[in-house]
């Protein structure tokens, strides 16, 4: 449904140009959902807005269902991470949940109809009269995807959507991403910086490397559905995968890598990218729970697990074009920068943790 073929972008031109991504190629299978992670800067929003058709890329394509990307596909829905800055103020939750709709066509009776379903769908039946500001950052968030489930999307993409949300709010946003994943077939790109989160939600988890990005790990995530906060997450799969995707992200020669005859050893070259370097063709890269240098297994529906899903009852609907960026990606990714600071420092100076 989604093929990436030798993607690159640059942004600007001459001694000052930033080569964001470089030869990325990746495909996604209809119905999967799946989870892109990497440093931070590394170029993930950058991808996205590549498939979503917001920026042209300097190298390479993007198809959306065989048809080649040249502006936003109808049949796409994006969620950003902002969404104090993705829902108008000044109009009631029903009415932004709505918006888009018009461009479809619908009359307004339609159009209530299904902004009022899609509240439903995320748990907010009772909240199309209320104005954004009156809910919390969790219920808006609940709100800009019902507006994207609002158009029953083939492709839903979402950048960071839970990166501005509590602990709690976050488990229960990952968790309705499941559940409407569940009931309206369609398939999602999520981009987060959670490493537990991309295997949590996830049939697959793609890792991006440092800028210029391409990918550095392509693992499939067979835990069971339905997925649980607390059993998924003890469950010794979910405990190895998020410690492989750790490693990729930091650039650390992957375990099963270190232990493969004539793998590479400990130590020996640490930011071995080359080793897991795409294969060409764009179908995963070669490294996956299992083994080195396998292919990362890909069901035809994502994960094996289509039976947990219902039928679709809709169709494409118009694509939804919104000019809010994710802008907190890079103020997440300062806060963990200063957290690990502050770790190390509680780890070289025990003492002054105690005065404080
Ligand atoms: N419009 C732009 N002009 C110039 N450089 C840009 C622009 N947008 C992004 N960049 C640069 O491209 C690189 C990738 O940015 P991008 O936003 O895609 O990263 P990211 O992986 O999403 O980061 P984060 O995890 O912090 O959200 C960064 O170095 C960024 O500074
Ligand atoms: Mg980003």
């Amino acid at each position: 449904m989604l093929e990436i073929s030798n993607l690159s972008h640059t942004y600007g031109s001459g001694p000052g140009a930033h080569h964001a991504i470089e030869g990325l190629s990746l495909s996604v299978a209809e119905g999967e959902l799946l989870c892109v992670v990497g440093p931070s800067g590394a170029g993930k929003s950058t991808l996205l807005r590549s498939i979503a058709g917001l920026i042209a890329p300097t190298g390479g394509e993007v198809k959306v269902d065989g048809q080649l990307v040249t502006s936003t596909p109808d049949n796409l829905a994006v969620v950003f991470q902002d969404y104090s800055r993705s829902l108008f103020p000044w109009m009631s939750v029903a009415d932004n949940v709505a918006l888009p709709l018009r461009r479809r066509g619908m009359d307004k009776s339609d159009r209530k109809a299904a902004a009022q379903e899609a509240l439903e769908s995320v748990g907010l039946s009772g909240a199309g009269k209320k104005y954004p500001f009156q809910l919390s950052g969790g219920m808006q968030q609940r709100v800009a995807i019902a507006r994207a489930l609002a158009y029953r999307p083939k492709l839903m993409l979402m950048d960071e959507p839970f990166g501005s949300v509590d602990a709690q709010t976050r488990e229960d946003l990952e968790d309705l991403v499941l559940q409407v994943r569940g009931h309206h077939k369609m398939t999602i790109v999520l981009i987060t910086h959670d490493i537990d989160e991309s295997v949590y939600v996830g049939d697959r988890v793609v890792v991006l490397s440092k800028a210029p990005a391409h990918v550095v790990g392509d693992l499939a995530v067979e835990l069971p559905f339905p997925r649980d906060q607390i059993s998924t997450r003890e469950h010794a799969d979910f405990v190895h995968l998020r410690a492989e995707v750790g490693r990729l992200v930091r650039g650390v020669t992957p375990t099963d890598q270190l232990l493969a005859p004539g793998g590479p050893k400990p130590g020996g070259n640490p930011t071995d990218q080359k080793a897991r370097k795409q294969r060409p063709g764009g179908q995963g890269s070669g490294t996956r729970k299992g083994g080195a240098g396998q292919p990362a297994k890909q069901s035809p529906n994502g994960n094996g697990q289509a039976s947990n899903r219902q039928a679709s009852n809709g169709q494409a609907a118009n694509g939804q074009k919104n000019g809010a960026q994710a802008s907190n990606g890079q103020k997440n990714g300062a806060q963990k920068n200063r957290a690990q600071r502050v770790g190390k420092k509680k780890v070289r100076n025990p003492k002054r943790k105690a005065r404080t």
